[in-house]
């Protein structure tokens, strides 16, 4: 049963398929979002053009609401040049070991321009716009309500949920700790905000008096209504759509996801320099001594960029970063409409089972 604040926007079911950057494509947020979910455009590392190019790409394929999601970052970053020259020389040194051909460069830039993509954003107007790493500014909030965008902001913990309220927020996305991907979290160290979803949602639903999604961990229809009964008004699910053909994920990710155990889903800085959840695979296994070291998000991003580039093309999961949450053994690889499918019908089962 959809919440009163997505039959508001018109969307069907209480079901959110995640931003996930770099993985969803314009196919998959259209399937979704045309089988009465949200889907949700991962544009954290897309320049402004391209968000304009998939933004219309989603359009060509559904008329139904979706969401852009962007990396809420600063326009520029310090750079320890020490740092960032000690990174390249043990990720050329892994790449040489493990025979992959590229080695690391300097980027033009070390990530878009946020004004930019924000303003992409702005021109591509989507129902609904997602913000993940830290708050917008009064006036960046101000300029979507005047547009009539629905704001989601991603939190952490309770206190990161009550930043968002204030601010604004339609809605707030709350990352439980077994959420895959990056760790939302901007008022606390991620390592400290790493909250399991049962805790967090009616510890947030008693705090913030706008509607609450879960995320982290769900992975079929029983869990949706388990968020729903501690509170959400809808459920968040990313890695549950990563094995999907829509899916833009490296084909070795795909097939390294069903075989995960839970035990082996871990918290990693060490691809990107900011916490994220993934599989311990042998390169988190040969970064963990530099780890500490490593300059800041989203400088070693941009560094293991070429890496992740040529692990892919090489069917290399071992040194990809398999994002991914501790539900990863549960992904089904179906086409995303029948996913919708399957876990709507999941969700009513479960809902029958308990009033039964
Ligand atoms: C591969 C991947 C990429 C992600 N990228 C983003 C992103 O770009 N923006 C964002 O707000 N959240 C991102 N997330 C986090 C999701 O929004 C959500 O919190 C998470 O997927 C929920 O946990 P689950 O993966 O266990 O379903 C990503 C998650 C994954 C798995």
């Amino acid at each position: 049963m959809a919440s009163k604040w997505l039959t508001r926007l018109g969307i069907a079911h209480p079901l959110i398929q995640a931003p996930m950057s770099g993985s969803t494509t314009p196919a998959l947020v259209a399937a979704v979002s045309n089988a009465g979910g949200l889907g949700s455009l991962g544009a954290g590392y897309l320049e402004p053009q391209a968000i304009l190019e998939q933004a219309a790409q989603v359009r060509s394929l559904s008329d139904r609401p979706f969401a852009i999601n962007l990396f809420v970052l600063p326009e520029t970053f310090d750079v320890d040049a020490a740092a960032v020259a000690s990174a390249r020389r043990h990720l050329d040194v892994l790449m040489e070991r493990e025979g992959l051909a590229v080695r690391t460069s300097l980027p033009e830039r070390w990530a878009p321009s946020f004004a930019g993509q924000f303003a992409a954003l702005c021109e591509a107007q989507p129902a609904v716009a997602s913000f993940a790493f830290d708050l917008l500014t009064p006036a960046q909030m101000q300029q979507l309500k005047r547009l009539d965008i629905t704001v989601i902001g991603t939190a952490t913990t309770v206190d990161e949920a009550r930043a968002w309220a204030e601010l604004g927020a339609d809605a707030i996305s709350m990352q439980g700790a077994e959420a895959g991907g990056h760790r939302g979290s901007f008022l606390h160290e991620p390592e400290e905000a790493l909250i399991g979803l049962f805790a967090l949602l009616p510890l947030t639903v008693r705090a913030v008096g706008i509607p609450v999604i879960a995320a982290g961990g769900i992975m079929d229809g029983r869990g949706m209504l388990a968020a729903e009964v501690l509170g959400a008004a809808a459920s968040q699910l990313g890695t549950a759509f990563l094995a999907c053909p829509e899916c833009s994920a490296a084909e070795a990710w795909k097939r390294d996801l069903p075989l995960a155990a839970e035990h082996q889903v871990t918290t990693v800085r060490s691809f990107s320099g900011r916490a994220a959840r993934g599989l311990r695979n042998r390169y988190v296994e040969a970064m963990q001594p530099f780890e500490a070291a490593l300059p800041a998000y989203p400088l070693t991003n941009a560094l293991t960029a070429p890496l992740r580039r040529a692990a892919a093309a090489a069917g290399r999961g071992d040194l990809l970063s398999e994002w991914c949450g501790q539900g990863a053994g549960m992904v089904r690889a179906l086409p995303a409409a029948e996913l919708v499918a399957v876990l709507m019908a999941e969700y009513a089962e479960a809902r029958k089972n308990l009033s039964s």
